[in-house]
């Protein structure tokens, strides 16, 4: 069957509260969102996905739904997000949005029927268990954010399970019941005009919930240089089972009764080792061509090129036609890009991500650079930040400095829910100005993917170089191809390949005319990355 992946597309990460606000409250809302539209088709991507927006009561950013059928009144209403939809479709852009369907919030009603009682129809919708003999947890699982994924309930003197927080009661996907009721949330979406649905957490729904076997101890963990309690066991029971494969088809079949949809999965290879051959057996499992997962690989591989270039080129290698990896090297749960490679190299990292096949995200903000905020002790808002400062996300979600006046930077009228401390030069306003600024050089390289067919959808191939710094290859797309040569290391570096030559479009420095040059033997500047047509 024909995939409706669209490939070719370029998605964009909006974290809503995080981008504009319509308003003086200083929360990003959907009105918000609507009014950077134009921003946004300037730059050029085609895709933007949503974090969740639905009435939630926050206890982790929205990540803890309570209706997965409306929409938070922080964010707006309803009506406002059709308007979104109608406005992004008609800059020719489509919606994606979140699917929060590993867990909910405990004031969802269905949690909150389910506890009421042992005979609640709907107890079976989430996992409830007897205490262990010792009255403790009834196995060794533990929470992402910290402690046992175990609750005590007195009402119904049980325990529930939550791989989260416990506001974050995890569903029973073995429930045919639940599985529907989820397959109604997504056609409520779709029927409202969303492209795709991002599911969050994918790997935790596929747990085993035959034999709640203990999860081993993972004889690698090091609390001395792991400040993340949660690698303490391997999650070998608690996650990524095989029945995810059967979960995703209930998913896709939904997407099928659409036309052109499609789903992206939040899913990491265990132990987030990626050596890149992990993807060959997640993609086994996403054989429709309606899905599709993210690929996390570069936001933890250290930015060289020895292990950029191993990890792409093995996940390249394991794909096969038709198979739409969607690189991600930023989002709402991570440090900011430029804070994690450094500001110097940013511009390569972005080359890189939008050179690469598949469909790449962008997280709001990281066109513009922006470093991590400064937050301090009273204005943390994340819970993750409860078991190690080190772990908290507020950094990489303060707001996006529209303008460059402060404190507000355009973002609100109103005082900004994070605190926006990125230096005035960050933002759009300023960088729009500045014809060699990071925002241009995003703008550029989305413009550049979309007119050579080869960056959107051509083959990838490696090439040889004489530097360990360079990480050089080739996309094809039948006689059309282009070279990506980029130098991920702070020296200048002179290298030659068996490449001839051909017309750099690109230098990410954005300070080179289009020109013909010869890659026998070539120089790089730190960081710096050259886009090549060739022939
Ligand atoms: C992944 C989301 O990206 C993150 O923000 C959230 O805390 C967890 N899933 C739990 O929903």
């Amino acid at each position: 069957m024909a995939p409706q992946l669209p490939e070719g597309a370029v998605m964009y990460e909006v974290y809503p509260r995080s981008f504009s606000d319509s308003g003086d409250d200083g929360i990003g809302d959907l009105l918000g969102a609507t009014q950077r539209l134009d921003y946004l088709r300037w730059l050029g991507v085609n895709l933007l996905w949503l974090t969740p927006f639905y009435p939630s009561p926050l206890a982790d950013g929205g990540y803890d739904v309570a209706n997965y059928v409306g929409v938070d009144p922080l964010f707006g209403t309803l009506a406002d997000f059709d308007m979104l939809v109608a406005e992004a479709t008609m800059r020719s852009m489509g919606i994606v949005v979140d699917g929060v369907f590993n867990h909910t919030s405990d004031q969802h009603q269905w949690f909150v029927d389910s506890r009421s009682s042992r005979n609640s129809p709907r107890r079976g919708w989430y996992t409830w268990r007897n205490p262990a003999p010792d009255g403790g947890p009834p196995n060794n699982w533990i929470s992402v954010f910290g402690g046992s994924a175990w609750t005590y309930d007195e009402t119904t003197d049980q325990y529930y399970l939550h791989s989260f927080l416990p506001q974050q009661p995890d569903l029973n996907w073995e429930s045919p019941e639940v599985r529907q009721a989820l397959q109604s949330v997504l056609r409520f979406w779709f029927g409202r005009g969303v492209m795709g649905v991002r599911v969050d957490a994918w790997d935790w729904t596929g747990k085993d919930l035959q034999t709640f076997a203990d999860d081993p101890v993972n004889p690698d963990y090091d609390p001395a240089i792991d400040h993340d309690p949660y690698h303490r066991l391997l999650h070998t029971n608690s996650t990524r089972l095989p029945r995810l494969a059967d979960y995703l088809r209930a998913l896709e079949e939904v997407a099928q009764e659409f036309s052109g949809r499609f789903i992206v999965t939040e899913t990491y290879p265990a132990g987030r080792a990626e050596l890149g051959s992990e993807y060959r057996a997640i993609f086994d499992q996403y054989t429709l061509g309606l899905s599709t997962p993210f690929v996390f690989g570069l936001m933890w591989s250290e930015f060289n090129a020895l292990e950029v270039g191993r990890f792409v080129n093995r996940v390249q290698t394991v794909l096969r036609v038709g198979e739409v990896p969607m690189y991600v090297m930023g989002n709402h749960d991570s440090s900011r890009l430029a804070s994690r490679v450094g500001e110097p190299a940013a511009r390569a990292a972005a080359m890189l991500l939008l050179t690469l096949p598949g469909l790449p995200v962008i997280y709001a903000g990281d066109e513009l650079g922006l470093v991590d905020g400064v937050i301090l002790p009273h204005q943390v808002r994340d819970p993750a930040a409860k078991q190690h400062a080190k772990l908290g996300r507020d950094p990489g979600r303060t707001p996006i400095p529209w303008t460059v006046r402060r404190p507000k930077a355009g973002f609100t009228t109103g005082t900004p829910w994070l605190p926006i401390t990125q230096p005035s030069a960050m933002s759009v306003e300023a960088q729009l100005g500045n014809p060699r600024s990071t925002l241009q050089l995003y703008r550029q390289l989305i413009a550049i993917r979309h007119t050579e067919s080869s960056l959107e959808r051509g083959e990838y191939g490696p090439i040889s170089v004489s530097h360990p710094d360079v990480f050089v290859y080739v996309r094809r797309h039948r006689d059309e191809q282009v070279a990506v040569l980029l130098n991920l290391s702070g020296y200048d570096v002179r290298f030659s390949t068996l490449l001839d030559g051909g017309k750099r479009l690109l230098s990410s420095e954005l300070d080179m005319p289009a020109s013909d040059i010869s890659l026998r033997s070539a120089r790089l500047r730190p960081w710096e990355g050259w886009v090549v047509r060739l022939g």
